[in-house]
């Protein structure tokens, strides 16, 4: 109850959604996941402020949501506060370069490019997440990586501040990054000039082939682990004889072996179990230890993730 009056403290007064005891599996692209003590969707900066603020001086926990698309919540749920960035969704367009706020989709942003005739960012249209998301993990294809067009980012600091942070001091590598404590809220892109009709083609050719390879109609979280050195994930998990396995409704894809699907009513414990199963297999016949892609969080039993 303490604990209660404490969050109420923090979102008071702050405009925007607020759902308590919210299923996290309604906001999760893998359909799964506990409560969460409140889920807000602030609708502006000084509202996420003042929630980012508020929640150091109360010492509630603060989790920053995208749309929840490469994530999966624990059955337990989330303590604490959940808030939602979706609310910052502005772009502007000057000459060649673009300001994008972390709650676009990816896939918007690069329709955004391509009616401005720039390019640099075909790839995005293939990625189901918030940019947000997308910059704290450098988020990509085998055709680029959002840092590739990053000139700078921008933060909300744990003190309410708003940091820029240059590109090159984002210490980004293949889906990794290591940036300051906060939350992003935007970030400014650069690009280059194209021609609408190539950019288009990209696009399609993009999307053609994830149609073709990846269960797009299941709900999944997109890759499960990051690629290993010179070798696709999929393809390892494939070699393993692991692909189709089941637990509960949890399964391996048997269109794409780095892919789980949830068939139904999945747990997040069976596909932990299932990721499990998938690592030790890699592990003990082929000796690679597979990275996970996705980010894993809420209530219950620490995983050695
Ligand atoms: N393959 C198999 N078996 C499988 C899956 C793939 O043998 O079950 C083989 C394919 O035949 C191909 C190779 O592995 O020869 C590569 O497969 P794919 O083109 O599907 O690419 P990927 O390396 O598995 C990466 C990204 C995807 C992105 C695709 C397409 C990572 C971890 N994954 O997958 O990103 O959509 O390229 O550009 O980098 C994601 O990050 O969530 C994601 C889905």
């Amino acid at each position: 109850m303490r604990d209660r009056e404490r969050i109420r403290r923090v979102v008071s007064g702050v405009t925007g959604e607020i759902l308590w005891d919210e299923p996290m599996s309604r906001h999760t692209t893998f359909r799964v996941g506990g409560l969460a003590d409140v889920l807000i969707s602030p609708c502006d900066l000084e509202g996420l402020k003042t929630v980012v603020v508020r929640s150091q001086e109360e010492g509630v926990p603060l989790f920053a949501l995208g749309n929840g698309s490469n994530l999966l919540v624990r059955d337990g749920g989330i303590e604490g506060i959940v808030v939602s960035l979706s609310r910052f969704s502005g772009i502007s367009v000057e000459g060649e370069r673009i300001y994008v706020e972390a709650g676009v989709s990816c896939p918007v942003l690069a329709k955004t490019a391509y009616r401005m005739g720039l390019s640099g960012l075909e790839f995005a249209c293939e990625i189901p997440g918030m940019v947000g998301g997308a910059l704290v993990m450098n988020a990509g294809t085998h055709k680029g990586e959002i840092f590739g067009v990053v000139e700078w980012i921008r933060i909300l600091t744990p003190a309410g501040e708003i940091q820029e942070v240059d590109r090159k001091d984002c210490d980004y590598g293949y889906r990794r990054t290591r940036l300051p404590a906060g939350i992003i809220v935007g970030a400014s892109l650069r690009l280059s000039p194209g021609r609408r009709e190539e950019i288009g083609r990209r696009m399609e050719e993009a999307l053609a082939h994830r149609r073709a390879t990846q269960p797009l109609s299941l709900s999944n979280a997109g890759c499960i682990f990051k690629n290993p050195s010179g070798i696709s994930a999929g393809q390892v998990i494939e070699a393993v004889g692991v692909k189709g396995y089941r637990i509960g409704d949890a399964q391996v894809s048997e269109r794409h072996a780095n892919f789980i699907i949830n068939r139904g009513k999945a747990t997040a414990e069976e596909i932990l179990s299932l990721i499990s199963l998938v690592r030790g297999r890699v592990e003990e016949e082929r000796g690679i230890t597979l990275e996970m892609e996705i980010r894993i969080v809420g209530r219950g039993q620490e995983s050695a993730y």
